[in-house]
């Protein structure tokens, strides 16, 4: 039984992508994947089946990190019957997912930066903003990401595969 980890924020084209690509890339690297799965979803719907946004992608990739497989979709309840942890970029999408928990999800719903030590609590939105904002979510994104593997390895006694 592999654990299952959703990444959501608004779009699924900035903040979640980048996450999904960076943890997954961490949980691959530590030799993980055969325990952990990774995915991501919006709570929105405008994107789609749209790959992440051009900044994000470049952003991610000037850190060694491919994005370019990703692409969007909306988070649905059927991600509660799946998912093992979901969590959230900021407080409104962890509202509004909060509104589509169903009362038997027995996961974790949270905010993705309580993993974090950077003393946030929200990747900020980097969409309208300008290429700062990118650089932030990686250095949130890959704090976090960190922290998040060594919880669940801990918590769920995780063993190694082999290379
Ligand atoms: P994300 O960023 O939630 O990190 O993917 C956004 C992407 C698109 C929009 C807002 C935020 N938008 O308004 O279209």
């Amino acid at each position: 039984m592999s654990i299952k980890v959703l990444f959501v924020c608004l779009g699924n084209i900035c903040r979640s992508p980048t996450a999904h690509g960076i943890f997954a890339r961490y949980v691959k690297q530590q030799q993980f994947d055969h325990l952990i799965n990774v995915d991501s979803a919006g709570t929105g719907d405008w994107h789609i089946g749209k790959a992440p946004d051009e900044r994000s992608s470049a952003a991610a990739l000037r850190r060694g990190y491919d994005l370019s497989v990703l692409r969007a979709r909306q988070v649905s309840a059927v991600d509660f019957e799946h998912f093992d942890y979901i969590l959230a970029m900021d407080k409104k999408n962890l509202r509004d997912l909060q509104k589509m928990r169903p009362s038997h999800f027995n996961g974790e719903l949270a905010l993705f930066l309580d993993y974090g030590n950077h003393g946030e609590l929200e990747v900020p939105d980097p969409y309208y903003g300008d290429g700062e904002g990118f650089e932030r979510v990686l250095d949130l994104v890959e704090n976090a990401s960190q922290h998040l593997l060594r919880q669940l390895i801990e918590r769920h006694h995780l063993v190694r595969g082999i290379a």
